[in-house]
């Protein structure tokens, strides 16, 4: 028999002795068949058919025989393994067919028998690596020195979308960021570059927008697998550090407005004392004058600008006041409605129309009245100087029950946010007015987080802006 029928098709394969590595051998077999050996076991011969290898041959529908004559008498079998190992089998096997096929001995058995369990371990040790990449939520890929995946776990490919067909064997850069050479990230070093020059991990972090374009960040570190001292792969790990980034940023924009309201406070302090005491004064002079004399207009100046100067000041020792809010059991809803009939009239006077929307059966929600009620009279009083003149504010509330969550919205036909002034809207002094303090916003933000809700908001210039209040339910 030559070397080439061995590799060719279904190699038939006859066993004499049923023990029980006769069975091992079956169940490898049947389990998975060894690589490149492309062959089945045909038939099993043992004296005694109650034998672990003979039974289990007969349950898989394998031929079996007790009569080793039978089995001398097939003739399709491509070669015969021995494991038996008794004189009086070998014999006759090598006497009758011997000339015909190889016949493994009993020695040469048990070494052929060796090397399938060494490729089962082998194949039990890839299986495991794969569990193992799977259950790893990072995502991971064995790239080789000339940037193609060799590999490439679960996780990642259920990230990227792929088959792992699309994957494997195609350049890193093709797939991650579809460029066509290797120059790296759009803002960034190539990680893969970076160890496969320097044999040294590399660690780095990207950001890429999603397809809603949202910042999607990453931390991306990739190790080179050394080989003769040549770096021979680099396995990458990435992982989806967004929603800590978000938390980090939401954290310092707090400890910003921490700081600012310390600063705030101090200042506002300072300040009062000497503005009440020019008030009072300008305000008693004023009353002294009579109207027609020369100094009275210019006193009446002094008089309005130091008001509005306390306005300010009052606005900044609000925000500075992050007080624990002494929060009661509240339905919102009489909240909101009880602020509209503060302002309707005075809004009127603009035609400026309120209409309210309000959720029957509201549940709940733990608020401090006082606090909210500024918080509202703040983002009514916004939406009025948005619109100028003539124009509509909707209120509206509404129970979220997936996110067992309250939603208050206040919507106006007002001028719209442009896109410059939307990033730093809820800066503390952030204002567009004229007269404006840049504090209602800050102050409501900061209300709003430490009931545990958050704001937002949506805007079409021209058109009008909608802020969301999302409040949690008690
Ligand atoms: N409903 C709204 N429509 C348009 N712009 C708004 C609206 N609410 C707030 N703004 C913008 O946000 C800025 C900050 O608001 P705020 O913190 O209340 O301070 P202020 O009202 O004193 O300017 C405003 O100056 C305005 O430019
Ligand atoms: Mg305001």
């Amino acid at each position: 028999m030559t070397s080439d029928k061995i590799t060719g098709k279904n190699l038939r394969i006859g066993i004499v002795g049923g023990g029980k590595r006769c069975k091992t051998i079956l169940e490898m077999f049947q389990r998975q068949r060894p690589p490149k050996v492309n062959a089945s076991v045909v038939i099993v011969a043992d004296p005694d058919p109650e034998s672990p290898g003979y039974q289990y041959a007969s349950e898989l529908g394998i031929d079996t025989t007790t009569d080793l004559e039978a089995f001398c008498e097939r003739r399709d079998l491509h070669f015969i393994l021995d494991l038996a190992g008794a004189r009086d089998t070998i014999v006759p096997l090598l006497v009758r067919k011997g000339s015909e096929v190889p016949v493994l001995d009993a020695v040469a058995s048990n070494l052929l028998y060796d090397v399938l369990n060494i490729q089962k371990e082998l194949i039990n040790t890839r299986r495991f690596l794969r569990t193992v990449l799977d259950s790893i939520q990072e995502g991971i890929l064995v790239i080789s020195p000339e940037y193609e995946i060799l590999r490439v776990n679960e996780p990642l490919l259920k990230k990227l979308k792929r088959p792992k067909e699309e994957v494997i064997g195609k350049y890193c850069y093709e797939v991650l960021y579809g460029e066509d050479s290797p120059g790296g990230p759009p803002e960034g070093l190539c990680p893969v570059a970076e160890v496969i020059k320097t044999h040294r991990p590399h660690h780095t972090r990207h950001t890429h927008l999603d397809k809603d374009g949202k910042a999607i960040h990453h931390a991306v570190s990739a190790y080179p697998v050394m080989e003769n001292g040549k770096v021979s792969r680099i396995v990458e790990i990435s992982r989806d550090i967004t929603q800590e980034t978000r938390t980090q940023e939401m954290f310092l924009e707090q400890e910003k407005l921490t700081s600012v309201g310390k600063l705030a406070a101090g200042v506002a302090h300072e300040i009062n004392n000497p503005l009440t005491a020019v008030l009072t004064n300008s305000m008693l002079l004023l009353e002294e004058l009579p109207e027609n004399d020369a100094m009275y207009e210019d006193l009446k100046a002094i008089a309005d600008e130091t008001l509005r100067c306390r306005e300010i000041v009052r606005g900044l020792l609000e925000f500075a006041r992050q007080d624990v809010p002494a929060k009661v059991e509240s339905d919102l809803n009489k909240v909101v409605s009880s602020v509209v009939s503060l302002v309707r009239k005075q809004f009127s006077f603009k035609d400026i129309t309120i209409n309210q929307d309000l959720a029957d059966s509201l549940p709940k929600v733990n608020i401090d009245k006082d606090q909210f009620q500024q918080v509202i009279v703040n983002m009514l009083i916004n939406a009025m100087e948005a619109i100028e003149r003539n124009g509509e504010i909707q209120v509206e509330t509404s129970y979220d029950e997936q996110g067992h969550t309250i939603r208050l919205k206040i919507k106006d036909t007002g001028h719209g946010i442009p896109e410059e002034a939307r990033l730093r809207l809820f800066d503390p002094f952030f204002t567009t007015k004229d007269t404006g303090t840049g504090l209602g916003l800050s102050i409501s933000h900061g209300v709003i987080q430490r009931h545990g809700g958050s704001i937002s908001f949506e805007s079409q210039v021209g058109m009008g802006t909608t802020f969301t209040v999302t409040l949690p339910v008690v």
